[in-house]
């Protein structure tokens, strides 16, 4: 007998499997398909209104665009040109993605994921590691090995959001309706990893006879009271300034929202601005989360707090540039003085709150920022055509505008907490108010 770590304990080495070719085209396809897919669910952040289902697909552009990006840096190491490996090619699938857009509800996108595009996904990288001398090929291996962990983890949790929203036969007959079409556009683009043969009379646009669009319409169910700003609360009032640390996190979707339009809607960037973007979107959902869980375990209610909306106002109104300009380099960049700043949010829930849960919640998230800072600088940097000053006078006017739009209504007080935060003591420290 052999030991069990003979060839390091690869399984599959005797196999001739594929070759380098053969394993290239397949990962070009289902690289091409995980970004896709990453601006699917990125888009559709904005139109859903479940709470839940928005969350849940702001974890998963993210994870998606990581697979593409993991995919396409191995298809450098497969003799592909890194013109060819990261920029989206030429593919059959593309109208399958372009069709999936489309989605005309939170039912038909969750079918369209549910029913058809992750459990191909899931096939296709399983077929693939059974096809390929893991010897031969092992980079890639390890790489759809933890792939497939993800894809195992999150479908579970697709397939009960979609068994939520799919809660009559008339919504159920629609979702699985739209999930056929896409089904058999799939099957005529040769699969999801182009293993089969294009029948191209069949792949022809139903809905996506134009691009899509997101809305600018706000989407958002009534998991949480939704008013237009915050009364301004004084520094020395300790446990409101502390209540509206929590609801200012909690409001940090529409910063997400806002992200999945640049994501969306700037085109021809090299691969690495997607990448970045998809990754600075994600947090901002995550720092949404610090708001609602810290907010349920203190409360009890994860909906104690409200909602400030008004930022989706100005998305809705500035380009994607200048949004994402205000955001980088205008808003995000004043959280770097301190004080007042981020490290102060920080300092404040660490001594002042003492609450262990939002001293941890603000210490990423004064982590992540420094990181958006710098996304910023450099993806706008490469964006941008004009000087460096015209730039910074761009992001000017944008929070300039984000001011005004602030006063088109009043704000609204917060919920007394004071009976509820006793531990907090008044005291003469301040900290400013985060995006
Ligand atoms: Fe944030
Ligand atoms: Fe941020």
């Amino acid at each position: 007998m052999p030991p069990l770590y003979q060839y390091a304990g690869l399984p599959n080495i005797k196999q001739p499997g594929l070759g380098v070719d053969e394993c290239a085209a397949r990962l070009q396809a289902l690289a091409y398909a995980e970004e896709r897919l990453m601006h699917l669910q990125a888009a559709h952040l904005v139109t859903v209104p479940e709470w839940d289902v928005k969350g849940l697909l702001g974890r998963l552009q993210y994870e998606a665009g990581q697979h593409a990006d993991q995919l396409k840096n191995r298809l450098l190491e497969l003799r592909i040109s890194k013109k060819k490996a990261l920029k989206a090619s030429d593919n059959p699938l593309k109208v399958v993605f372009d069709e999936a857009m489309f989605a005309a509800n939170t039912t038909d996108l969750l079918a369209s994921l549910v029913l058809v595009f992750k459990p191909a996904l899931l096939q296709a990288y399983r077929a693939y590691l059974a096809a390929t001398n893991h010897l031969a090929d092992y980079p890639t291996v390890r790489i759809l090995k933890m792939i497939i962990t993800e894809e195992e983890e999150t479908l579970p949790l697709l397939e009960a959001a979609y068994h939520d929203v799919a809660h009559t036969p008339e919504k159920e007959a629609a979702a699985t309706a739209w999930a056929n079409v896409l089904r058999d556009m799939l099957a005529a683009a040769g699969g999801i990893d182009g293993t089969r043969p294009v029948d191209g009379a069949r792949l022809k646009p139903v809905r996506a006879v134009r691009p899509y669009v997101i809305p600018r319409q706000m989407s958002r169910d009534d998991s949480f009271r939704q008013i237009w700003d915050f009364v301004h609360v004084e520094n020395e009032r300790a446990a409101e300034r502390f209540a509206q640390m929590l609801a200012t996190r909690l409001s940090e979707i529409t910063a997400a929202e806002g992200l999945a339009f640049v994501l969306a809607e700037v085109e021809d960037q090299p691969w690495p601005f997607y990448v970045d973007i998809s990754r600075h979107l994600w947090d901002e959902v995550r720092h949404t989360f610090f708001g609602e869980a810290a907010t349920e375990q203190i409360f009890g209610d994860r909906a104690a707090m409200p909602i400030r909306n008004f930022d989706l106002t100005y998305v809705f109104q500035m380009s994607p540039l200048q949004q994402y300009a205000a955001l980088g380099l205008g808003i995000e960049a004043a959280m770097m003085k301190y004080p007042p700043g981020k490290r102060e949010e920080y300092e404040f829930c660490r001594d002042v709150a003492q609450h262990p849960l939002m001293t941890t919640f603000q210490d990423f998230d004064w982590a992540d920022e420094v990181l958006h800072v710098n996304i910023a600088r450099r993806q706008l940097k490469d964006w941008f055509h004009g000087s460096q000053q015209e730039l910074l006078a761009l992001a000017h006017q944008g929070v300039e505008l984000r001011a005004q739009v602030r006063k088109m209504q009043p704000p609204s007080p917060l919920p007394d907490v004071s009976h509820t935060l006793p531990e907090i003591e008044n005291g003469p420290q301040r900290y400013p108010d985060g995006h």
